[in-house]
């Protein structure tokens, strides 16, 4: 459905290609004139600046849960902008929205999770999350466990040390990281165990990795293990069954403190305002979220520590420890007023219900995509999913990321009214929660029909002998 709009295209493109450095950008790359500019949103959809509907596949990254256009959201926060614009959180100053706040995420939080920080986004929470672990190891008397354990396919973000958390082999390539404090654990990706491994033993492997991993560096020396319960942008890997519940017994064990990064899977992309414990059977020491936490309306992201961390530290004789980590915009209290009504909207609506109400649906069209011969592995959870494209199923050898087969299938799909988020030959999407049953079946039919001409075109090409 296209829509009379207001905006000059070209010269858009024009000013963004002069003068826009996008995130994640490839900078010196000669493709100026495909920038997509998106103006206008509604529930499902966006619009660009030609007035073409499309239908969001990625949620537009993972975070837009109640829908775009929301008049209730609107509304409250140019209320709490007229009310009460800023003030600083810093110390003992606060604002309503942000007490208000603190006291529903520690409601909805699983276990003694109970202490709450606020950060501005995902990479800013995740930063401070690890801070805090080794603030508090400082504090007890430990200052030596320093040593991060995350994994490789994870992604926590892009600031100087959440980076460096991350295991995606871009990630290193053109850019400088912290090396000397993070350890990084293979994969547990399922689809790529050696052959003839079975699941089970697979998630004993992977189990074994991070004890092994641990008593190398030596426990006294590991502050933190830090993981995605999905790891999102790595491409939907979903570990194997039990693989998060024994991982948090080896932290345990050795008093290592267990990160759960839900900036994608928190506030119901899985069924559940927190998927650590209702759907991994985890209470994690910390839980880092964002995104879905406003519905991307405006940023915000936090951790929330547990009530026993806290306490150790009130209880050490460390009494003049500060804990010198914040945000001019930490708890803004308009991002604050927009996630207690984000809150509030999907509890009236129980969107978690319809989450897991639509889910079966989601997950079986996903797994229709499986017999299209170029696609490997299709694996997804709740409103999450991804398709992996293999240039021979029996060897699963990808297509070469260059080939940016991901890419191509998603342009087939924008033709045909539906966006995907692209990663070299995967292609990954998680539309906002309110998706309605018939689109999702529009959604997977575009994406169907775009495999299948991808693949066609390959063929014709020569590309790819199908
Ligand atoms: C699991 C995870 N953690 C952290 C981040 C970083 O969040 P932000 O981009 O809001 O800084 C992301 C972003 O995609 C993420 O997927």
């Amino acid at each position: 459905m296209t829509r009379n709009l207001p905006f000059n295209t070209t010269e858009l493109r024009e000013k963004d290609n002069e003068h826009v450095i996008h995130p994640w950008g490839f900078l010196n790359s000669s493709d100026k004139q495909d920038t997509l500019l998106l103006a206008d949103s509604e529930s499902i959809y966006v619009r660009d600046t030609d007035g073409e509907q499309y239908i969001d596949g990625p949620g537009g990254m993972w975070c837009v849960q109640i829908g775009y256009g929301n008049e209730e959201m609107a509304q409250t926060i140019a209320d709490q902008v007229r009310r009460m614009t800023y003030f600083s959180p810093f110390g003992k100053l606060s604002t309503p929205p942000h007490a208000e706040l603190g006291a529903k995420i520690a409601e909805l939080a699983p276990g003694d999770l109970n202490r709450v920080f606020f950060a501005t986004g995902g990479s800013t929470a995740v930063d401070s999350a690890v801070r805090f672990a080794w603030f508090y190891f400082n504090v007890t008397g430990r200052p030596d466990k320093k040593a991060i354990i995350s994994r490789e396919g994870a992604y926590h973000g892009s600031t100087y040390l959440a980076a460096s958390l991350c295991g995606k082999p871009r990630d290193t390539t053109h850019m400088d990281l912290m090396t000397n404090l993070v350890h990084h654990l293979p994969s547990p990706n399922p689809y790529r165990r050696p052959d003839g491994m079975s699941e089970a033993e697979f998630c004993t492997a992977k189990v074994k990795d991070l004890e092994d991993k641990i008593l190398e560096i030596g426990p006294d020396r590991v502050a933190c293990f830090i993981a995605e319960p999905i790891l999102a942008s790595g491409g939907v890997i979903i570990p194997p069954d039990g693989y998060h519940r024994k991982c948090l017994e080896v932290c345990r064990k050795h008093g290592v403190l267990y990160i759960s990064d839900e900036v994608v899977t928190g506030f119901g992309r899985l069924g559940h305002m927190f998927a650590s414990d209702d759907v991994f059977g985890v209470v994690p020491d910390i839980i880092i979220c964002a995104k879905g936490l406003t519905s991307g309306y405006i940023p915000l992201g936090a951790f929330i520590a547990s009530e026993k961390l806290y306490q150790d530290i009130l209880d050490s004789d460390e009494k003049t420890a500060v804990f010198s980590n914040g945000f001019t915009y930490s708890g803004h209290p308009v991002a604050c007023a927009a996630a207690l009504k984000n809150i509030e909207i999907m509890e009236r609506n129980d969107l978690c219900g319809h989450v897991r109400k639509i889910t079966p649906h989601f997950q079986q069209r996903l797994r229709a995509l499986g017999n299209h011969p170029m696609v490997g592995d299709v694996r997804g959870v709740g409103l999450m999913g991804c398709v992996e494209c293999v240039s021979d199923r029996k060897t699963k050898e990808p297509f070469p990321w260059e080939m940016k087969v991901g890419a191509t299938i998603d342009r087939k799909c924008q033709d045909k009214g539906l966006i995907l988020r692209p990663m070299g030959h995967l292609c990954v999407f998680s539309p906002p929660l309110v998706i309605a049953s018939g689109q999702v079946d529009q959604m997977f039919d575009i994406m169907s029909a775009a495999i299948t001409e991808t693949a066609d075109e390959l063929v014709r090409s020569g590309t790819w002998k199908g």
